[in-house]
């Protein structure tokens, strides 16, 4: 069978073959592998008009300026929104916020850079359900919102995507420096921070796609397994954590994938790990669980008053195809609140950031200096199989003609993308009185 579900390997774009063991459940194995297959759109995607890509892009600026006219206003005094829930609508230039070339995204992310020639994926709102607005990101209420502060993102490439469209949408309208990036062994998007002095606002990115103390694969690809330390965080956001004042927590892909797993020196069991070994199978939920309640207590047990965003599981759609099929993700449209139901391959993981983030308020007690909320981007992820680089994480893939397996980006977004909403809602949960 085709490879029901891999986690991207940060700079590798080979498929990842070696371990293609399913996390989940035997029934959502089932349905990954034989399901739904989303419809090959690969030639709509080769043959459209060479010029398209420029036309689109080109009255960027307008259409930025446009994005505000949508902005309703912000939610009426006392209204609790939840943003959670909801539908894509059409709008027209909408998600057209920036160019991602100018910002330094990744490479396999610009997928206009990469020419990409469809660009109705940046033509969607989200709207959450009731009604309940959701501007427009604004980046001078953002940099307003974190004034002084240090805001982290911590957790796998997803969590990237996400701090990596927030310096996109940020450096549109504030200039920004550059203060460290990694260039050794681990690549030159695993940690990195910029500022932006105007606000004296810091935004960094930590590589920690366990969130806690993990060697082996999660630091070299040519090693097989990864060692997870469940009772300690990860080293290097840890010696950093007291400059904190807002975190973003993100991972869950490769706990889902796997890993051996250790508390203190001892070996506590395993998930997905050669049958050989003999390790006790310890499943994922509990793992992802023991990771998020290791990394929010370390984060919680400051004087600093802080807050704490915890991101809920952003899925993949590689629609029970392999990873190297070329028609993996060649959607060109979000689903229809309704058309799919995708909650199940998500619902679990993300009932368990809840339920950690419910765990920590009950320790923290009510008066409590540490703020924690959830960032509920489950649902409005799992609806965009249209948003992923797909073939377009590498430049022009169909220059030597149509690739018969070609590896694709079906988990990360396009920058711009659908992972802009994410930080929009990431806008909201700081401005919210507590
Ligand atoms: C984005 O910016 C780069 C670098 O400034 C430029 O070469 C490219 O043409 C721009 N792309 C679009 C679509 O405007
Ligand atoms: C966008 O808005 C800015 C500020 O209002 C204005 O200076 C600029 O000319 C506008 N650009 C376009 C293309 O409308
Ligand atoms: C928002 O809606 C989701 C889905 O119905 C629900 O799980 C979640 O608890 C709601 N959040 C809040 C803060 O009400
Ligand atoms: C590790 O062991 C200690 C001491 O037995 C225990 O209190 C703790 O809950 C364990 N942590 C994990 C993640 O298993
Ligand atoms: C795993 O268990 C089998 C059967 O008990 C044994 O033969 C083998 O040596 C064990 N492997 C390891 C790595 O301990
Ligand atoms: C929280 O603070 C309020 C007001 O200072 C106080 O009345 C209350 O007892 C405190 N609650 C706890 C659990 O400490």
């Amino acid at each position: 069978m085709g490879t029901a579900y891999q986690p991207l390997h940060p700079h590798n774009q080979k498929p990842a073959t070696k371990n293609p063991g399913c996390f989940l459940s035997k029934a959502v194995c089932a349905w990954l592998a034989c399901g739904f297959l989303s419809l090959a759109l690969l030639h709509l995607l080769c043959c459209s008009p060479a010029g398209t890509q420029q036309a689109v892009f080109s009255p960027l600026h307008q259409y930025i300026n446009n994005t505000y006219s949508f902005v309703s206003s912000v939610p009426v005094e006392g209204r609790s929104c939840n943003y959670s829930v909801g539908d894509w609508v059409w709008a027209p230039g909408y998600g057209r916020r920036y160019n991602a070339t100018e910002c330094n995204a990744k490479e396999s992310h610009d997928c206009i850079r990469n020419g990409r020639p469809d660009t109705r994926y940046l033509d969607w709102r989200w709207q959450p359900a009731a009604g309940c607005p959701l501007p427009a990101f604004d980046a001078g209420a953002f940099l307003t919102a974190v004034h002084g502060k240090h805001v982290a993102f911590i957790g796998d490439s997803m969590a990237r995507n996400q701090a990596q469209s927030l310096i996109c949408l940020l450096s549109t309208s504030f200039p920004y420096r550059l203060l460290y990036r990694d260039e050794g062994q681990l690549g030159k998007y695993k940690f990195w921070r910029y500022a932006f002095p105007a606000h004296d606002v810091k935004v960094s990115y930590y590589w920690n796609p366990f969130l806690v103390k993990a060697t082996g694969k999660s630091e070299d690809e040519t090693i097989r397994d990864n060692h997870v330390h469940l009772d300690k965080p990860g080293d290097r956001w840890a010696a950093d954590a007291d400059t904190f004042d807002v975190v973003v927590l993100g991972a869950a892909h490769w706990l889902l994938n796997g890993a051996i797993y250790y508390n203190g020196s001892e070996v506590i069991g395993a998930h997905n790990a050669p049958a050989e070994l003999n390790y006790t199978g310890v499943g994922y939920a509990w793992p992802l669980k023991m990771a998020y309640r290791t990394s929010v207590e370390r984060l919680r047990s400051s004087a600093r008053p802080r807050t704490l965003v915890l991101a809920t599981f952003s899925m993949s759609h590689f629609e029970g195809k392999a990873t190297d099929d070329p028609t993996s993700c060649t959607k060109t449209e979000p689903y229809k609140d309704g058309e799919k139901d995708n909650e199940w391959v998500y619902r679990e993981v993300r009932d368990i950031v809840y339920d950690e983030a419910e765990a920590a308020r009950a320790r923290s007690g009510e008066n409590s200096t540490v703020r924690i909320e959830v960032l509920d981007v489950s649902k409005l992820a799992s609806l965009r199989p249209d948003g992923h680089p797909g073939l377009y994480m590498r430049p022009n893939p169909f220059a030597n003609g149509v690739p018969e397996r070609m590896y694709s980006d079906c988990l990360h977004f396009c920058l711009p993308g659908p992972v802009d909403t994410f930080n929009e809602i990431l806008l909201q949960i700081l401005r919210k009185k507590r």
